[in-house]
Protein backbone atom coordinates (compact mmCIF):
# COMPACT_ATOMS: atom_id res chain seq x y z
CA UNK A 1 0.00 0.00 0.00
CA UNK A 2 1.27 3.25 -0.81
CA UNK A 3 1.55 6.20 2.09
CA UNK A 4 0.94 9.31 1.25
CA UNK A 5 3.07 12.07 3.30
CA UNK A 6 0.95 14.56 4.77
CA UNK A 7 1.90 18.15 5.86
CA UNK A 8 1.41 17.34 9.92
CA UNK A 9 4.93 14.51 9.38
CA UNK A 10 2.08 11.82 9.10
CA UNK A 11 1.20 9.43 6.17
CA UNK A 12 -2.26 8.56 4.80
CA UNK A 13 -3.02 5.06 2.80
CA UNK A 14 -3.42 5.70 -0.36
CA UNK A 15 -6.75 3.76 -0.66
CA UNK A 16 -9.40 3.76 2.14
CA UNK A 17 -13.01 2.08 2.56
CA UNK A 18 -15.66 4.44 2.11
CA UNK A 19 -18.93 4.15 4.06
CA UNK A 20 -21.45 6.19 2.81
CA UNK A 21 -24.53 4.07 2.75
CA UNK A 22 -23.08 1.32 4.86
CA UNK A 23 -25.34 1.21 8.02
CA UNK A 24 -26.16 -1.32 10.99
CA UNK A 25 -24.76 -4.88 10.66
CA UNK A 26 -23.88 -4.72 7.07
CA UNK A 27 -21.59 -1.52 8.19
CA UNK A 28 -19.77 -3.21 10.98
CA UNK A 29 -19.35 -6.39 8.93
CA UNK A 30 -17.84 -4.78 6.10
CA UNK A 31 -15.17 -2.57 8.19
CA UNK A 32 -14.44 -5.84 9.73
CA UNK A 33 -13.72 -7.49 6.64
CA UNK A 34 -12.15 -4.92 4.97
CA UNK A 35 -9.75 -4.74 7.72
CA UNK A 36 -9.40 -8.44 7.81
CA UNK A 37 -7.97 -8.14 4.02
CA UNK A 38 -5.83 -5.08 4.80
CA UNK A 39 -7.46 -2.07 4.60
CA UNK A 40 -6.14 0.57 7.44
CA UNK A 41 -7.51 3.94 5.79
CA UNK A 42 -11.63 4.56 6.98
CA UNK A 43 -13.31 7.60 5.94
CA UNK A 44 -16.58 8.21 7.15
CA UNK A 45 -18.60 11.13 8.32
CA UNK A 46 -21.07 12.33 11.61
CA UNK A 47 -23.45 12.86 8.53
CA UNK A 48 -23.56 9.01 7.40
CA UNK A 49 -24.43 8.12 10.72
CA UNK A 50 -22.58 5.02 11.00
CA UNK A 51 -19.65 5.84 13.03
CA UNK A 52 -21.03 3.53 16.08
CA UNK A 53 -21.03 1.23 13.39
CA UNK A 54 -17.93 1.92 11.92
CA UNK A 55 -16.29 1.92 16.01
CA UNK A 56 -18.13 -1.83 16.04
CA UNK A 57 -16.28 -3.14 12.94
CA UNK A 58 -12.46 -1.69 14.14
CA UNK A 59 -13.56 -3.55 17.90
CA UNK A 60 -13.97 -6.74 16.00
CA UNK A 61 -11.18 -6.76 13.56
CA UNK A 62 -8.85 -6.89 16.61
CA UNK A 63 -6.41 -4.13 15.34
CA UNK A 64 -4.93 -1.58 17.30
CA UNK A 65 -5.95 2.01 17.10
CA UNK A 66 -2.38 3.06 16.21
CA UNK A 67 -2.74 0.63 13.01
CA UNK A 68 -5.35 2.56 11.76
CA UNK A 69 -6.21 5.81 9.61
CA UNK A 70 -9.68 7.35 10.82
CA UNK A 71 -11.36 10.25 9.05
CA UNK A 72 -14.29 11.69 10.24
CA UNK A 73 -16.20 15.03 9.03
CA UNK A 74 -18.30 18.06 10.73
CA UNK A 75 -21.75 18.30 9.12
CA UNK A 76 -22.70 22.05 7.79
CA UNK A 77 -25.04 22.49 10.74
CA UNK A 78 -22.75 22.97 13.00
CA UNK A 79 -20.10 25.33 11.55
CA UNK A 80 -20.20 27.46 14.17
CA UNK A 81 -16.86 27.20 16.34
CA UNK A 82 -19.06 25.98 19.85
CA UNK A 83 -21.34 23.51 17.78
CA UNK A 84 -18.14 22.52 15.84
CA UNK A 85 -15.97 21.54 19.05
CA UNK A 86 -19.11 19.77 20.48
CA UNK A 87 -19.63 17.80 17.01
CA UNK A 88 -16.07 16.56 16.70
CA UNK A 89 -16.23 15.61 20.36
CA UNK A 90 -19.56 13.40 19.65
CA UNK A 91 -17.76 11.75 16.67
CA UNK A 92 -15.16 10.80 19.10
CA UNK A 93 -17.60 9.48 21.43
CA UNK A 94 -19.20 7.34 18.93
CA UNK A 95 -16.09 6.29 16.99
CA UNK A 96 -14.93 5.32 20.89
CA UNK A 97 -11.86 7.12 20.00
CA UNK A 98 -9.74 9.74 21.66
CA UNK A 99 -8.45 11.31 18.47
CA UNK A 100 -9.00 10.97 14.41
CA UNK A 101 -6.29 10.95 11.83
CA UNK A 102 -8.24 13.52 9.62
CA UNK A 103 -11.17 15.80 10.91
CA UNK A 104 -12.68 17.80 7.59
CA UNK A 105 -14.96 20.26 7.45
CA UNK A 106 -17.28 18.43 5.68
CA UNK A 107 -18.77 21.01 2.82
CA UNK A 108 -18.41 24.60 3.01
CA UNK A 109 -21.29 27.30 4.48
CA UNK A 110 -21.66 30.71 3.44
CA UNK A 111 -23.58 31.75 5.97
CA UNK A 112 -20.87 31.32 8.91
CA UNK A 113 -17.70 33.07 8.23
CA UNK A 114 -14.24 30.57 7.17
CA UNK A 115 -12.11 32.24 9.89
CA UNK A 116 -14.26 30.66 12.90
CA UNK A 117 -15.16 27.82 11.37
CA UNK A 118 -11.35 26.87 10.60
CA UNK A 119 -10.43 28.48 14.20
CA UNK A 120 -12.25 26.24 15.49
CA UNK A 121 -11.09 23.23 13.80
CA UNK A 122 -7.51 24.22 14.02
CA UNK A 123 -8.52 23.87 17.61
CA UNK A 124 -9.71 20.21 17.83
CA UNK A 125 -5.94 19.87 16.19
CA UNK A 126 -4.78 21.52 19.22
CA UNK A 127 -6.42 19.79 21.64
CA UNK A 128 -5.27 16.43 20.38
CA UNK A 129 -8.52 15.60 19.31
CA UNK A 130 -7.37 15.73 15.41
CA UNK A 131 -3.83 14.89 14.71
CA UNK A 132 -4.67 16.16 11.02
CA UNK A 133 -7.01 18.68 9.49
CA UNK A 134 -8.67 19.16 6.12
CA UNK A 135 -11.59 20.22 4.01
CA UNK A 136 -13.70 18.72 1.35
CA UNK A 137 -15.54 19.69 -1.60
CA UNK A 138 -13.44 22.81 -1.08
CA UNK A 139 -12.70 24.13 -4.65
CA UNK A 140 -8.92 25.50 -5.52
CA UNK A 141 -10.24 29.15 -4.45
CA UNK A 142 -11.44 28.06 -1.08
CA UNK A 143 -8.98 25.76 -0.14
CA UNK A 144 -6.66 28.69 -1.07
CA UNK A 145 -8.22 30.93 1.46
CA UNK A 146 -8.25 28.32 4.11
CA UNK A 147 -4.57 28.02 3.53
CA UNK A 148 -4.27 31.98 4.72
CA UNK A 149 -6.30 31.64 7.67
CA UNK A 150 -5.59 28.01 9.49
CA UNK A 151 -2.75 28.12 11.65
CA UNK A 152 -2.27 24.10 11.55
CA UNK A 153 -1.40 22.74 8.71
CA UNK A 154 -4.33 21.64 6.44
CA UNK A 155 -3.41 18.19 5.13
CA UNK A 156 -5.99 17.12 2.51
CA UNK A 157 -9.28 18.69 0.26
CA UNK A 158 -11.61 15.46 -0.10
CA UNK A 159 -13.13 16.27 -3.57
CA UNK A 160 -15.06 14.38 -5.68
CA UNK A 161 -12.55 12.89 -8.44
CA UNK A 162 -12.45 9.89 -10.92
CA UNK A 163 -11.37 9.88 -14.74
CA UNK A 164 -14.56 11.57 -16.14
CA UNK A 165 -14.41 14.15 -13.07
CA UNK A 166 -11.82 16.84 -14.07
CA UNK A 167 -10.13 18.27 -10.56
CA UNK A 168 -7.71 20.40 -12.63
CA UNK A 169 -7.37 23.49 -10.86
CA UNK A 170 -7.91 22.07 -7.45
CA UNK A 171 -4.82 19.47 -8.15
CA UNK A 172 -2.29 22.21 -9.47
CA UNK A 173 -3.10 23.89 -5.76
CA UNK A 174 -3.05 21.24 -4.09
CA UNK A 175 0.16 19.63 -6.00
CA UNK A 176 2.22 23.39 -5.54
CA UNK A 177 1.00 23.52 -1.43
CA UNK A 178 1.94 19.69 -0.82
CA UNK A 179 -1.48 19.08 0.02
CA UNK A 180 -3.27 15.55 -0.61
CA UNK A 181 -6.42 15.40 -2.34
CA UNK A 182 -8.88 12.46 -1.75
CA UNK A 183 -10.93 11.21 -4.40
CA UNK A 184 -14.43 10.77 -3.47
CA UNK A 185 -16.89 8.49 -5.65
CA UNK A 186 -13.95 7.35 -7.34
CA UNK A 187 -15.84 4.86 -9.29
CA UNK A 188 -18.39 7.14 -9.95
CA UNK A 189 -21.11 4.73 -7.97
CA UNK A 190 -20.44 2.05 -11.06
CA UNK A 191 -21.70 4.58 -13.53
CA UNK A 192 -18.87 4.78 -16.31
CA UNK A 193 -17.34 1.31 -15.55
CA UNK A 194 -18.43 -0.19 -18.76
CA UNK A 195 -17.22 2.67 -20.73
CA UNK A 196 -15.15 0.66 -23.96
CA UNK A 197 -11.95 2.15 -23.21
CA UNK A 198 -11.49 1.40 -19.04
CA UNK A 199 -12.33 -2.65 -20.56
CA UNK A 200 -9.96 -2.42 -22.95
CA UNK A 201 -7.36 -1.10 -20.42
CA UNK A 202 -8.40 -3.62 -17.71
CA UNK A 203 -8.11 -6.78 -20.22
CA UNK A 204 -4.41 -5.57 -21.02
CA UNK A 205 -3.59 -5.27 -17.53
CA UNK A 206 -5.70 -8.77 -16.36
CA UNK A 207 -7.36 -5.93 -14.20
CA UNK A 208 -11.22 -5.11 -14.33
CA UNK A 209 -12.59 -1.75 -14.95
CA UNK A 210 -12.65 -0.46 -11.06
CA UNK A 211 -9.20 -1.81 -10.76
CA UNK A 212 -8.01 0.32 -13.98
CA UNK A 213 -10.33 4.06 -12.50
CA UNK A 214 -8.23 3.74 -9.18
CA UNK A 215 -4.89 2.70 -10.10
CA UNK A 216 -5.57 5.88 -12.50
CA UNK A 217 -6.14 7.88 -9.64
CA UNK A 218 -3.65 6.40 -6.72
CA UNK A 219 -0.81 7.15 -10.09
CA UNK A 220 -1.11 10.20 -9.22
CA UNK A 221 1.25 12.09 -6.44
CA UNK A 222 -0.05 12.85 -3.77
CA UNK A 223 -4.17 11.60 -4.65
CA UNK A 224 -5.73 9.19 -2.42
CA UNK A 225 -8.78 7.32 -3.57
CA UNK A 226 -11.57 5.76 -0.96
CA UNK A 227 -13.85 3.63 -2.50
CA UNK A 228 -16.92 2.52 -0.93
CA UNK A 229 -17.41 -0.92 -1.26
CA UNK A 230 -19.46 -3.88 0.71
CA UNK A 231 -19.39 -7.35 -0.79
CA UNK A 232 -16.05 -9.14 0.02
CA UNK A 233 -14.96 -9.45 -3.88
CA UNK A 234 -15.50 -5.51 -4.38
CA UNK A 235 -13.07 -4.35 -0.98
CA UNK A 236 -10.57 -7.33 -2.45
CA UNK A 237 -10.63 -6.27 -5.81
CA UNK A 238 -10.17 -2.40 -4.90
CA UNK A 239 -7.21 -3.50 -2.76
CA UNK A 240 -5.44 -5.03 -5.44
CA UNK A 241 -4.23 -2.10 -7.53
CA UNK A 242 -0.42 -2.12 -6.43
CA UNK A 243 1.03 -4.70 -8.48
CA UNK A 244 0.13 -3.10 -12.30
CA UNK A 245 0.40 0.10 -13.42
CA UNK A 246 -0.98 2.18 -16.19
CA UNK A 247 1.48 3.25 -18.99
CA UNK A 248 1.16 6.20 -21.37
CA UNK A 249 -0.12 4.56 -23.96
CA UNK A 250 -3.14 3.71 -21.91
CA UNK A 251 -2.96 6.82 -19.90
CA UNK A 252 -3.73 8.76 -23.57
CA UNK A 253 -6.44 6.06 -23.98
CA UNK A 254 -8.11 6.52 -20.69
CA UNK A 255 -7.81 10.38 -21.32
CA UNK A 256 -11.03 10.16 -23.67
CA UNK A 257 -13.16 9.57 -20.50
CA UNK A 258 -11.85 13.01 -19.32
CA UNK A 259 -14.60 15.98 -19.78
N1 LIG B 1 -16.89 14.29 1.29
C1 LIG B 1 -18.04 14.10 0.69
O1 LIG B 1 -18.89 15.03 0.55
C2 LIG B 1 -18.37 12.76 0.13
C3 LIG B 1 -19.45 12.61 -0.77
C4 LIG B 1 -19.70 11.34 -1.28
C5 LIG B 1 -18.90 10.27 -0.91
N2 LIG B 1 -17.88 10.44 0.00
C6 LIG B 1 -17.04 9.29 0.46
O2 LIG B 1 -16.53 8.61 -0.68
C7 LIG B 1 -16.90 7.23 -0.59
C8 LIG B 1 -17.01 6.60 -1.95
O3 LIG B 1 -17.93 7.27 -2.78
P1 LIG B 1 -19.37 6.68 -3.16
O4 LIG B 1 -19.83 5.75 -2.11
O5 LIG B 1 -20.19 7.88 -3.46
O6 LIG B 1 -19.16 5.95 -4.56
P2 LIG B 1 -18.11 4.93 -5.23
O7 LIG B 1 -17.11 4.49 -4.25
O8 LIG B 1 -17.66 5.58 -6.49
O9 LIG B 1 -19.05 3.72 -5.65
C9 LIG B 1 -19.60 2.82 -4.74
C10 LIG B 1 -20.40 1.81 -5.53
O10 LIG B 1 -19.50 1.08 -6.38
C11 LIG B 1 -19.65 -0.31 -6.15
N3 LIG B 1 -18.32 -0.94 -6.26
C12 LIG B 1 -17.32 -0.93 -5.34
N4 LIG B 1 -16.26 -1.61 -5.79
C13 LIG B 1 -16.57 -2.06 -7.02
C14 LIG B 1 -15.89 -2.83 -7.97
N5 LIG B 1 -14.65 -3.26 -7.76
N6 LIG B 1 -16.52 -3.13 -9.14
C15 LIG B 1 -17.79 -2.69 -9.39
N7 LIG B 1 -18.49 -1.94 -8.50
C16 LIG B 1 -17.90 -1.62 -7.33
C17 LIG B 1 -20.19 -0.45 -4.75
O11 LIG B 1 -20.91 -1.67 -4.66
P3 LIG B 1 -21.00 -2.59 -3.32
O12 LIG B 1 -21.23 -1.64 -2.19
O13 LIG B 1 -22.12 -3.48 -3.61
O14 LIG B 1 -19.70 -3.32 -3.16
C18 LIG B 1 -21.10 0.77 -4.66
O15 LIG B 1 -22.35 0.52 -5.24
C19 LIG B 1 -18.22 7.30 0.20
O16 LIG B 1 -18.63 6.03 0.67
C20 LIG B 1 -17.85 8.28 1.26
O17 LIG B 1 -17.04 7.67 2.27
C21 LIG B 1 -17.59 11.67 0.50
Amino acid sequence: MIQLPLLNGRSMPALGLGTWDLRGSACASAVKRALGLGYRHIDTAEMYGNEEEIARGIAQSGLPRRDLFLTTKVWTSHHRAKDFIAAAEASLKRLKTDYVDLLLIHWPNSAVPLEETLGALCQTAKDGKALGIGVSNFSAELLGQSLSIADVPVVCDQVPYSLPENQDPLLALAGKEKIVVCAYTPLGRGSFLSHPELMETGRKHGKTPAQVALRWLVQQEGVAAIPKAASEKHLKENLEIFDFSLDPADLKRLSRLSG
